[in-house]
């Protein structure tokens, strides 16, 4: 399985699950644009890594949760590499709270990032797209499982399923592959919001661990390669098999 020739966006790619799979994409032989909202320097160290192993990479400081920043994400991206071949759609924030206590701006902050960030990200990414491109979202086991103040973006992910499953048919006449990569817990900066349950879930797992960020970059890697070209509008639950115990 090779990447080689292929331009790939991943948002929110300057640690944690992000991090990981712009590595590993490059890893296969992508050119990765390491998108970020506030740390520069941990980009900027994801882009040298992908440098070292003979690929081209830049950071590209966009929140996508404004248009105006994803469309100036992709006009340099355009500028840079000419077109976009892959777009990983990662970036998301945690913050956690239960249904009732949200407060209006509470809403409009999650579902900006959560659901409409990855709306724009896809508009305009595909307005730079080449034929035979591949989008991948990442969302979370909480869609279908109850997590302590999981609920505003657990909505945001199953929204994103959904749209997944609509634009994997509607983008077909480009040849365009849509899918979801479903994350059971991974361990990242996020996991310290739910210690407890944490230690729950890794007894759950029957390999008695949390996943790791490396875990679920693999199989968003695969997933954009043409080997996946049969697998079209899925979500693939990658959890270590905590969710059948
Ligand atoms: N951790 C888990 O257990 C788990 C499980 C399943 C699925 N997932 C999903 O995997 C993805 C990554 O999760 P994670 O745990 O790695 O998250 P994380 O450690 O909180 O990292 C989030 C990344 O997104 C960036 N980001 C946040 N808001 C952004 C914005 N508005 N615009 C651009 N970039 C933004 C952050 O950059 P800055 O630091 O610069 O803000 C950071 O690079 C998310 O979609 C999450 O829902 C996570």
């Amino acid at each position: 399985m090779s990447l080689e020739g292929n331009v790939a966006l991943v948002t929110g790619s300057s640690r944690g699950i992000g991090k990981a799979i712009a590595l590993e994409l490059a890893a296969k032989g992508a050119d990765v644009v390491v998108n970020y909202r506030r740390q520069r320097q941990l980009a900027l160290d994801v882009v040298t890594k992908i440098r070292a192993m003979g690929r081209r990479s830049i950071a590209v400081r966009a929140d996508i949760a404004r248009l105006s920043h994803v469309m100036a994400l992709m006009d340099r991206i355009a500028k840079e590499f000419g077109s976009l071949d892959i777009l990983v759609n990662n970036a998301a924030i945690s913050a956690f709270r239960r249904v009732e206590d949200m407060r209006d701006r509470d809403w409009d902050r999650t579902l900006n990032v959560n659901f409409k960030g990855v709306v724009w990200c896809v508009r305009e990414a595909l307005k730079i797209m080449n034929p035979n491109g591949k989008i991948v979202s990442l969302t979370s086991f909480g869609i279908f499982t109850y997590i302590p103040r999981y609920g505003p973006i657990a909505a945001c992910k199953a929204a994103i399923e959904s749209l997944t499953r609509t634009l994997s048919v509607e983008l077909t006449e480009r040849d365009i592959n849509v899918n979801v990569v479903n994350g059971g817990p991974i361990a990242t900066e996020s996991l310290k919001f739910f210690v407890a349950e944490a230690r729950q879930w890794s007894e759950r797992t029957p390999m008695k661990r949390i996943g790791t960020p490396e875990d679920l970059a693999h199989v968003v890697a695969f997933l954009c390669s043409d080997e996946a070209r049969w697998i079209r509008g899925q979500s693939i639950l990658v959890d270590g098999g905590m969710t059948i115990m």
